[in-house]
């Protein structure tokens, strides 16, 4: 009965005040053929009104056709046709330019695609054996009558310290660790705790473009600066940057890993301007080859490296789980922020990720999923490398769940997108934010099984041939 209202000081009748409700109700679909209308006397009570009125109302709507009287009482929608309420309400309100420029990155899922080869997919069948779901049973049963931690709890934030410490040599205690619903959102978190609008912010060129419209949703001037093979060229980095946000370990979108000397130029271009950096660790839990080099934030002396961590790769991008480990002076205010946003992060999540964590789990999981992820990785550059034209190269990839293709120069393919609507792959060309657009595919392995590379392939190549 929620969408019951009376008005004392209306001065229609109270039935004809329920009885119009009601009416645009159904004939706007509100409320949809089949819905059972409240009992005459739950919706008096509710109400406050006489129980006469009620029946009054509803016997109206049933003498003109809008609702049915049920043998053995009770009354419900008839189907009769209607007007969606969308298409009667004015357009008053309108996003700021800002908001309304943003362009939604790798969209929905293609229905009844053959194959998905966008970068952000992950494997279903690995996520389902690894143990999730079972966690996520039992964590459904901690229930708080409290608003919890906004940091997270100190449970899953120390599970995450020792579980990030060991696994990538990240120096971290559970103090640092912020929970958040995956990357983007500790970017989101970062930037509101460090910078005052408009201040400029440097990001890889190309680079990740949800990362690029988040800041400039902040109001600050967004710089691209180009990439080499060792990484970001530092040299290139604005003087007044306030904050760099790279991906060292595997460069989105082109995957070079960022070189020991050009980590240590970062740092100490930073020391020297007085920036942050933001570490964006997305996916080197999938390392192919060789050691994993030291992440900047260990590397880091001062204090000025956020280093960013999510299960969107490692586990799967529809739990929005992640987290960040900050220096110690801005946790408090991470925190705050967190919480006059939406509080904290939702409690049974948390609680499965420590048990995840902590019982082992997690570290199985990868094991396995590492093994899987490296072979397809193997056979995908292969494989693309035997079947696609001449004019297209496979860069390599050290980590990570998808491989970058690129035209040699003068050799510009048709669009593969536009060529076919049964599979999808990801745009390199959409990765340029601030320079003329490299024509190029990302490829991502994440969800193609070993037994499906040989014939996406053949699709891929053929649509480009
Ligand atoms: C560079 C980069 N960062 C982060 C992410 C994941 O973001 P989130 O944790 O918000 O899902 C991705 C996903 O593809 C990515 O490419």
């Amino acid at each position: 009965m929620g969408e019951l209202f009376v008005d004392p000081t209306d001065p229609r009748p109270l039935t004809e005040q329920l009885y119009e409700q009601l009416r645009s109700a159904i004939v706007e679909g509100r409320l949809a053929p089949g819905a059972r209308l409240a009992p005459t006397r739950v919706a008096a009570a509710e109400l406050g009104v006489a129980r006469s009125t009620v029946a009054d109302a509803y016997g109206r709507l049933v003498a003109e056709g809008y609702v049915e009287g049920r043998r053995g009482g009770g009354s419900v929608v008839s189907a009769v046709p209607t007007t969606p309420t969308t298409m009667r309400r004015g357009a008053a309100l309108s996003p700021t330019l800002a908001a309304a420029s943003i362009e939604p990155y790798e969209p929905d899922p293609i229905p009844g695609a053959t194959f998905d080869l966008r970068p952000g997919v992950v494997d279903e069948a690995l996520f389902r054996a690894s143990g999730w779901r079972r966690c996520m049973a039992q964590a459904a049963g901690q229930v708080s009558g409290h608003y919890t931690e906004p940091a997270g709890t100190p449970e899953v934030r120390d599970a995450l310290a020792q579980w990030v410490t060991r696994s990538r040599g990240v120096v971290a205690v559970a103090e640092e660790v912020v929970v958040t619903s995956g990357a983007g959102h500790a970017v989101d978190l970062v930037a509101r705790v460090l910078l005052e609008a408009p201040a400029v912010v440097a990001v890889e060129e190309p680079g990740y473009p949800p990362v690029v419209q988040l800041l400039r949703q902040h109001g600050h001037r967004v710089v691209g600066v180009p990439v080499d093979e060792q990484g970001i060229v530092v040299d290139a980095i604005p003087r007044d940057a306030r904050l760099v946000y790279v991906t060292p370990s595997h460069q989105y979108p082109l995957g070079m890993v960022m070189t020991r000397s050009r980590r240590v130029q970062l740092l100490a271009w930073a020391t020297a301007a007085g920036a942050a950096i933001i570490e964006d660790d997305y996916d080197s839990e999938f390392r192919h080859t060789a050691r994993p080099l030291e992440p900047l934030q260990r590397l880091d002396r001062d204090g000025r490296v956020i280093y960013v961590g999510t299960f969107s790769k490692s586990l799967s991008p529809g739990l929005r789980l992640g987290f960040l480990v900050a220096p110690r002076s801005l946790v408090p205010a991470l925190a705050a922020v967190r919480q006059v946003i939406d509080w904290a992060p939702p409690l049974a999540s948390q609680a499965a990720l420590t048990a995840f964590i902590t019982g082992g789990h997690l570290d199985r999981h990868l094991r396995r999923s590492r093994i899987a992820y490296r072979e397809r990785n193997r056979l995908l550059r292969e494989t693309l490398e035997t079947v696609l034209p001449p004019a297209c190269r496979v860069l390599p990839a050290e980590a990570g769940l998808h491989l970058a293709i690129r035209w040699r120069p003068g050799e510009i393919p048709r669009d593969v997108h536009a060529a076919t609507g049964t599979f999808r792959v990801g745009s390199l060309p959409r990765t340029y934010q601030f320079s003329e657009p490299q024509p190029g595919l990302l490829v991502g392995f994440g969800g193609l099984p070993t037994t499906s590379i040989p014939s996406a392939c053949r699709v891929l190549a053929a649509s480009l041939a």
